[in-house]
């Protein structure tokens, strides 16, 4: 009973959170593509309907997992497209001082991101930590401040900012089209050379970036023997603790954007950087240290943390979060059991990688 009122304060921090500093109704980003497109009216309509499960569902340690579904298996995608794509991912000179690839900052090596704190751009030193674009394909917000709804919209991002690749459009598909190899590429698959199909190839080649098979993904499609008993507790306190409000879904997280720094008197987002997060882009005093629910997909693999990567180890976030979004000090015991469960969500390496590799 004295958990189920822990459990039951949880849900309601949390769904005033939502209520307060959730980001449904006066994003101008939100609002476009409310109106833009219809995928993405679904895609909002299904977080929403998400959230509405959970608050009839309660959050009960012992119910099934339907918080997280897995990362699939196989994803239908356009495979010539999308080689074409990892090419272009992988070719510095579309930057302008044609030393920076997508690649430089998402390690397809290693974790689809980079261990530095801050990525390093054409111009030097940059403020965000980079993101990882394994699996990003199944967000619904981009960047660490969620100010983008597609996958698609998050391209302009990388390539104009001065401090990633410092380069426009126009001069992308100048190069590309005056390159006899991505010429013959492009006519293979049937595509005229613009800035609307560079930018297709690439999210096309990113869409195929999944980690299927985690040991999570398996627990909860029937294998028990997948997790260890510590994660399996690390998973209970992780629902019971709270995380679960937020960092839910098929990434764990990619879903919402929240103050980072909600209830905490120390660590809030002020203390960790002037990165100011949505409200750089926005401008508005309410969007002050608003970020993206971090995706915990892989997570174990994409140190150091948070936006500013200034958080170099798992148990250091865990703590953190345990006091800046719960306004709780974890025990302890419950830290690395919650650090053992993240690590529990570390899936495959993308497969097609491999298979371009061996082409
Ligand atoms: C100089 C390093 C750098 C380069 C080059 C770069 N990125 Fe990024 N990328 C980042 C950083 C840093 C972020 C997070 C930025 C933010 O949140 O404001 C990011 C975010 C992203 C995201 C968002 C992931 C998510 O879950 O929201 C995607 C997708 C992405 N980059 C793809 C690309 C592509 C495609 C290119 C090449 C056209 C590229 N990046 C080039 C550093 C880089
Ligand atoms: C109120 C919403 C909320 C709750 C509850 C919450 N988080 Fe977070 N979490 C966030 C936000 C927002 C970020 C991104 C912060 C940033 O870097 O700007 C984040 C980031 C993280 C990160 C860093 C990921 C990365 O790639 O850098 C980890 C790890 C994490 N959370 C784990 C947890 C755990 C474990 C709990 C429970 C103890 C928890 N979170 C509870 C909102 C929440």
């Amino acid at each position: 009973m004295k958990e189920r009122g822990w459990i039951a304060a949880c849900v309601s921090v949390v769904l005033f959170a939502l209520l307060l500093f959730g980001y449904e109704a006066t994003s101008p980003n939100q609002h476009a593509s409310h109106t833009s497109s219809h995928q993405h009216g679904a895609k909002e309509n299904q977080g929403v309907h998400r959230r509405e499960q959970s608050h009839q569902a309660g959050l009960s340690p012992t119910s099934k997992p339907q918080f997280i579904s897995p990362i699939p298996q196989t994803i239908a995608f356009d495979r010539q497209q999308a080689k074409i794509g990892w090419q272009l991912f992988n070719d510095a000179n579309l930057s302008s001082n044609r030393m920076v690839s997508c690649e430089t900052c998402h390690d397809l090596a290693t974790n689809g991101a980079e261990t530095i704190d801050v990525s390093i751009g054409v111009h030097g030193k940059g403020i965000r930590n980079s993101l990882t674009i394994f699996n990003s394909a199944y967000n619904y917000r981009f960047f660490w401040d969620g100010r983008v709804n597609t996958l698609h919209d998050q391209i302009d991002g990388p390539v104009h900012s001065s401090v990633e690749m410092d380069t426009d459009w126009p001069t992308i598909e100048r190069y590309v089209s005056e390159n006899s190899h991505y010429q013959t590429q492009f006519e293979q698959a049937n595509l005229a050379i613009s800035e609307a199909t560079i930018k297709q190839v690439l999210v096309e080649f990113m869409r195929t970036l999944n980690t299927p098979n985690a040991p999570f993904d398996r627990y909860i499609q029937g294998d028990s023997k997948a997790l260890t008993a510590q994660q399996i507790r690390g998973w209970e306190a992780f629902q019971s603790e709270g995380c679960i409000s937020c960092h839910r879904g098929i990434n764990v997280g990619g879903g919402m954007v929240m103050r980072f720094g909600f209830l905490g008197e120390q660590t809030i987002g002020a203390e960790r950087s002037n990165d100011t997060g949505r409200h750089r882009s926005t401008g508005k005093n309410e969007d002050m240290y608003l970020f993206r629910v971090a995706s915990l997909r892989n997570v174990a693999d994409t140190a150091p943390y948070f936006h500013d990567g200034q958080t170099k180890t798992l148990q250091e976030a865990i703590k953190i979060m345990g006091e800046s979004q719960l306004g709780k000090t974890l025990a302890p015991h419950t830290i690395t059991d919650i650090e053992a469960f993240l690590i529990s969500l570390s899936g495959e390496r993308p497969s097609i990688l491999q298979e371009f590799e061996n082409e």
